[in-house]
């Protein structure tokens, strides 16, 4: 049995009367189906077939008193949202971020893939407006299925055809079964820390969090249950992911101690401050000409976990300016890792505060393995799927 909800939004095309047939295909298949109308669609298909071939109430208001936030807690729990099929109309809306009615209110809201299954009239379809908005769309991460040639409902021959049923299952079954991590709980750290010097002063260093929160985003996508511990930054937390904020060194070991039983997978991409200083005073220290701390070693966050695994697939980062093969390498062995992801913290363009990244993984079996530059989202996604990867090879091993 499949797994997996769907929002099925369905537009005022001619092509709607076969999303019946889609909708009966797919919930045989186990999945759960929600169908979503917009007024156009409610010419050319009925709540009720919908609502039969699915089991499931078929939704068109925006404004309900029944579930005020019917959009959100829509979106919270998808899978995957198909529109199929899209009329020129809701891809022109969707693609100008316009949210007039739940189907594109659901859109962008959206927190899981969005496949589109174009399907109209040649001229339609060809029109340079429509063929803009189908290239924006694509800019932004949606899949599009492009529609069949052939003979149209409106008597043209050309391309806009909604594909065949089975066509469209492939592409759904292929956007699903990217989850691999399905059922499987991932815990990242990210961002600094903080030690207090005084009430108002404290060490810190240049870590943004964006790494680790685009990490926590990428284990989601592939169906991860995420726990996402981070210092102090300014960054929203990835929704569908359970935050968990913290301030010092101290209260991150408590919080990652607290969930590690409970997960499979440990990415400690937090820049975790190395000293603290001895004596913390409870009040503001006086300006004078000079001052001198004692700062002493923080705990070893990583290395603790790497004593207690008994399962869990623990991966580490090494930030360093120089010699960063033998620094990881060295890291990885020392504190137990399955894996190392290192990047160079020296160059200006990558790292640290910087939109971008390059990686390069070592593992325990001895592979070097490069994730070359890009944005760190895209960084992310590569490396989440690495770790999803191997953590699923050594458990098949284990058999
Ligand atoms: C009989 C008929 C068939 C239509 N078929 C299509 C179609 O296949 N594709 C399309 O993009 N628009 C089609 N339209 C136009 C849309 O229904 C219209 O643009 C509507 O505003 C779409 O609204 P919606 O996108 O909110 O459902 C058709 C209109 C009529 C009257």
């Amino acid at each position: 049995m499949s797994e997996g909800k769907i929002i099925l939004g369905i537009s005022g095309g001619i092509a709607a009367y076969k999303t019946v047939e889609l909708a009966r295909e797919l919930t045989k298949r186990g999945y759960q189906v929600f169908p979503v109308l917009t007024a156009g669609a409610e010419n050319f298909v009925t709540s009720l077939s919908l609502a039969t071939v699915t089991g499931n109430k078929v939704l068109k208001e925006i404004f309900t008193e029944a579930d005020p936030i019917l959009h959100i807690s829509l979106t919270d729990e998808a899978d995957l949202i198909l529109i199929a099929p899209a009329t020129a109309n809701i891809i022109g809306k969707i693609a100008n971020g316009i949210a007039d009615d739940l189907l594109t209110t659901i859109v962008a809201a959206k927190n899981c893939p969005v496949l589109i299954c174009p399907a109209m009239n040649t001229r339609m379809y060809q029109n340079s407006i429509v063929q803009e908005n189908l290239n924006r769309l694509v800019a932004h991460g949606f899949n599009i299925l492009e529609p069949d040639s052939g003979s149209l409902a409106c008597g043209h021959v050309g391309p806009g055809r909604l594909p065949d049923i089975p066509e469209i299952i492939a592409e759904v079954e292929k956007l699903l079964q990217e989850k691999i991590l399905r059922g499987i709980k991932v815990l990242v750290t990210a961002g600094p820390t903080r030690e207090y010097i005084d009430p108002v002063r404290f060490i810190t260093n240049k870590s943004s969090g964006k790494m680790g929160f685009a990490l926590a985003e990428a284990f989601r996508n592939l169906g991860a249950e995420v726990y996402l511990v981070s210092g102090p930054v300014s960054l929203a937390p990835p929704t569908g992911v359970n935050f968990i904020s913290v301030e010092t060194t101290e209260e991150m070991a408590q919080r990652v101690d607290e969930l590690f039983e409970k997960v499979q997978i440990v990415v400690k991409a937090a820049a975790v401050a190395d000293y603290t200083p001895k004596e913390k005073f409870q009040q503001k220290l006086p300006k004078k000409n000079s001052l001198t701390i004692d700062l002493i070693k923080t705990k070893d966050i990583l290395k603790s976990l790497g004593e207690r695994k008994v399962d869990q697939f623990l991966v580490g980062f090494a930030a360093q300016t120089h010699d960063l093969e033998n620094y990881a390498t060295k890291k990885l062995l020392e504190k137990n890792l399955d894996m190392i992801a290192a990047n160079d913290v020296s160059r200006t363009d990558i790292g640290f505060d910087s939109e971008e990244n390059e990686i390069v993984v070592y593992t325990r079996d001895g592979e070097k393995i490069l994730i070359p530059r890009a944005s760190k989202k895209i960084v992310a996604q590569k490396l989440a799927r690495l770790i999803g990867e191997k953590y699923l090879n050594k458990q098949n091993e284990k058999g």
